[in-house]
């Protein structure tokens, strides 16, 4: 630590006290780090050695070597699981209950050169005698070949590290890794798992972020799959793409080498086109908390809006110039102190009555959560927390302090099923404050510190439900815990409605609880790209919605960047503005006349499609699939689709290609295979294809695909259908999910098909007794004979 060290710490958090208290911080944490983690001394390395015996059991068996043990086990779900050392499937923080019944059928079976292998039937894994293991589809093409493991352990005793280097196809591409700002496709580099603030607003450039995840999507020519690692550990993955010798028979395989500081070595394989590859992690991780439908309009939050009056001018702005709002949301500034749970009664000293009047207007008032709490006897919640010995201590026994807004704060053991409960139960002040929806934010968790890192001692104790453990362990986990708090204590509160609930932090399995959005996005171009990035990625790891700051979180975005931001948001699941304290105004009316005109468009657009919207949320929740999809969801043997990573998919219907640089009017985008048309002018394009398209400033292209059957909101708040005219001799359909809006009540899947009869087009609802008319009034497009252009 040096005066620079200080200088840096005191601008980050904002005065020279809090400053001094993170040097403080610092000095405590590499204290207690000396203290209470054991020293790092001599290793023993191992890798299995040869195979000696196998047990077979239920959906696979034990295959012992001569210094190590694997099980393997399919499961009915179609998931392979295998672990290392006696690593069963449980206990996972990321599976969503029991591990699933072995799949009967699935035997352990010699297999060539002494090996052995399962053949399940949608995959074949083959364990050789010294420990690899081949990933096979079921016509026998290799998917991944994990090379015999090694460890690291140490001489005395306890955990080890652990090394697993796998080889992919060369033409395979990379996704997943939860939350990273460089993607959807990973390109050559290390990354790491280990959820990070990165204190400052983040570029594509940044790694790790808030949230990490040992999950790969693999998409090959051969096949997808998905692979978990489930360990909570710190670790790196480093990826390699391979390179194709151009029919030479020379391929370099691509790479994938992951390093682990400890935790168990385990993982899970699931194969099969993306959508089932999805849907079968969906089935083991558990499905995605369904949001209201107030969760799927337009948001506003802003870090600072500072007082009841500045929330009502920011919300009668958009009411005077008729602009659609669903939700605004108070950020640690309407805190006392910067206490959470508190609110600060000079400036917000009738929030009841302001979110009262806000709900009659249709918008929702939604609040910050922050976990650390101020240590200060006569704050409730450290009293009452305190009481309930909910707060994470040292080895020594010491509760932990550190630093975040409040100034010297504790941190809940969210890892602890008694602390879950004490904490979900807190808000119940929340909900008598009028909230209706939950951001937790700094949950990775933050700690602000002078220098080292910027979370908790590694050495802190947490019961990781009964079995104990430090913060090496729990740290990755802590978000998904907390989130865990949140929406179960809102179950109990308020039973009737479906908790919303999105972390700034997270792990594999966080959907079950709610979703994410982007953290601290730079303002700029590379901020524009990363939120995509990070919204799709995040998607192909199993966690549907999220969405950015719009406008980024820092700075002053210049208009066109503004817009082109709100034009994309538009069609995320998360639909947000916000900024940082210190950062240029976001309202869509800052910006200059034309801007407003056509954020207002890209809002109205918004509502219209929001039974879409929610139509999504409902088969993200069943199947899995993501809201957001890459292009080469339904075709990832398509080279092209595969590293398009400027157009994305909105379910099966639409196909959205933003503008992501400044000064463009036009853009290229990517067709998939068959007739798209352009929503605005209708014309209709045949994929595959390669189309320049016009992008005007009032808006970014997207397409429907022809015979979309598509819920949107009619004029009259009513839902209609809307349909896009299927090329001629095609037939098209769509699926719709009526919901209410909120509540548990399971509304049916309305099933649509959509024919071409000369001239005219068909709809017709699909039931178990035959066919129907639609179930809502119907409106065609794209039939009005504008020319089909490739
Ligand atoms: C960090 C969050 O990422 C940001 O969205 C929030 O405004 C600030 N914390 C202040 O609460």
């Amino acid at each position: 630590m040096n005066g620079r060290d200080l200088v840096r710490s005191v601008k980050a958090v904002g005065s020279v006290g809090q400053g001094l208290r993170t040097v403080r911080a610092a000095w405590r944490r590499r204290r207690a780090d000396a203290a209470g983690l054991p020293p790092r001394g001599a290793e023993r390395a191992r890798v299995p050695g040869p195979v000696q015996e196998v047990e077979p059991e239920p959906g696979g068996g034990i295959i012992r070597f001569g210094r190590a043990e694997l099980r393997i086990l399919v499961a009915v779900n179609g998931a392979v699981f295998w672990g290392w050392d006696g690593a069963g499937p449980e206990p996972s923080y990321a599976l969503a209950g029991r591990c699933p019944e072995p799949d009967p059928r699935a035997v352990l079976e010699p297999d060539k050169d002494g090996g052995w292998r399962v053949v399940a039937e949608r995959v074949t894994v083959a364990v050789s005698r010294h420990g690899a293991i081949e990933v096979r589809t079921p016509g026998g093409v290799a998917l991944r070949r994990d090379l015999p493991p090694r460890w690291w352990e140490p001489v005395g005793g306890g955990p080890g590290r652990w090394m697993q280097r796998s080889d992919v196809a060369a033409d395979a591409r990379f996704f997943g890794l939860g939350g990273r700002a460089s993607g959807p496709r990973l390109r050559d580099g290390t990354y790491r798992l280990w959820n990070t603030d990165p204190g400052h607003a983040f570029t594509p450039g940044d790694d790790p972020l808030y949230i990490t995840m040992p999950v790969q999507l693999v998409v090959a020519d051969a096949g997808t799959h998905l692979v978990f690692h489930d360990s909570s550990w710190d670790g790196t993955v480093t990826l390699r793409e391979g390179e194709e010798g151009a029919g030479s028979g020379h391929d370099r395989a691509g790479t994938s080498e992951l390093r682990m500081d400890g935790g168990p070595l385990r993982c899970w394989v699931m194969v099969g086109a993306p959508a089932r590859v999805l849907l079968t992690w969906a089935s083991l991780t558990g499905a995605a908390a369904l949001p209201p439908a107030w969760a799927l309009g337009h948001h506003h939050a802003r870090w600072g809006f500072g007082s009841e009056q500045e929330v009502r001018r920011i919300v009668a702005g958009y009411e005077e110039r008729d602009l659609p709002l669903d939700a605004v949301h108070l950020d640690i500034d309407h805190f006392d102190g910067h206490q959470v749970f508190t609110v600060d009664q000079d400036c917000f000293p009738k929030l009841p009555q302001l979110a009262e009047e806000l709900r009659r207007d249709g918008i929702r008032l939604v609040s910050i959560v922050d976990p650390a709490v101020r240590a200060a006897s006569g704050n409730a919640v450290y009293d009452s927390g305190t009481a309930e010995d909910a707060f994470v201590r040292d080895a020594s026994g010491q509760v932990v302090e550190g630093v975040v807004w409040p100034g010297e704060a504790v941190f809940p053991d969210f890892t602890h099923a008694r602390v879950r409960e004490w904490w979900g139960g807190l808000y119940e002040e929340r909900l008598g404050q009028g909230f209706s929806g939950f951001w937790h934010d700094m949950n990775e968790p933050t700690s602000f510190t002078a220098f080292g890192e910027s979370t908790l001692p590694r050495s802190a104790r947490h019961s990781l439900d009964g079995w104990g453990g430090d913060h090496r362990e729990a740290h990755n986990v802590y978000a998904l815990c907390m989130a865990r708090a949140g929406y179960e204590g809102l179950r109990t509160l308020a039973p009737q409605e479906r908790p919303f609930v999105f972390s700034r932090s997270g792990w594999a399995g966080m959907q079950r609880y709610g979703g994410t959005w982007s953290g601290d996005v730079i303002t700029g171009w590379p901020g524009l790209r990363a939120s995509l990035a990070l919204v799709m990625g995040l998607g192909l790891c199993g966690v549907p919605y999220s969405g950015p700051d719009v406008g980024g979180f820092d700075g002053h975005p210049s208009p066109e960047l503004y817009l082109r931001w709100f034009q994309l948001a538009a069609y995320l699941p998360l639909f947000r503005t916000h900024a940082s304290l210190r950062a240029g105004r976001r309202e869509p009316w800052e910006f200059g006349a034309d801007v407003l005109e056509h954020a207002r468009v890209a809002l109205v657009e918004r509502r219209r499609l929001l039974p879409y919207f929610v139509t999504l949320a409902h088969l993200a929740r069943r199947t899995g699939a993501p809201y957001v999809r890459p292009l080469w969801w339904s075709a990832p043997e398509d080279r092209t689709l595969r590293d398009c990573e400027d157009t994305f998919l909105l379910g099966d219907c639409l196909l959205v290609a933003p503008v992501l640089d400044p000064g463009a009017d036009r853009r290229a985008v990517q067709l998939p295979r068959g007739r798209w048309y352009d929503m605005a002018t209708e014309q209709a394009y045949e994929g595959p294809a390669q189309v320049l398209v016009e992008a005007p400033l009032a808006r970014i292209p997207v397409f429907a695909r022809a015979g979309a059957v598509i819920p949107v909101r009619g004029d009259d708040g009513g839902l209609e259908l809307e349909v896009w005219a299927p090329a001629p001799g095609r037939t098209g359909g769509g699926l719709v999910v009526p919901d209410g809006g909120d509540g548990w009540d399971e509304p049916e899947i309305e099933r649509y098909v959509a024919r071409r009869q000369g001239a005219r087009v068909v709809v017709e609802r699909e039931g178990e007794d035959g066919v129907s008319e639609p179930s809502h009034p119907v409106r065609v497009r794209g039939l009005t004979g504008r020319g089909t252009q490739t």
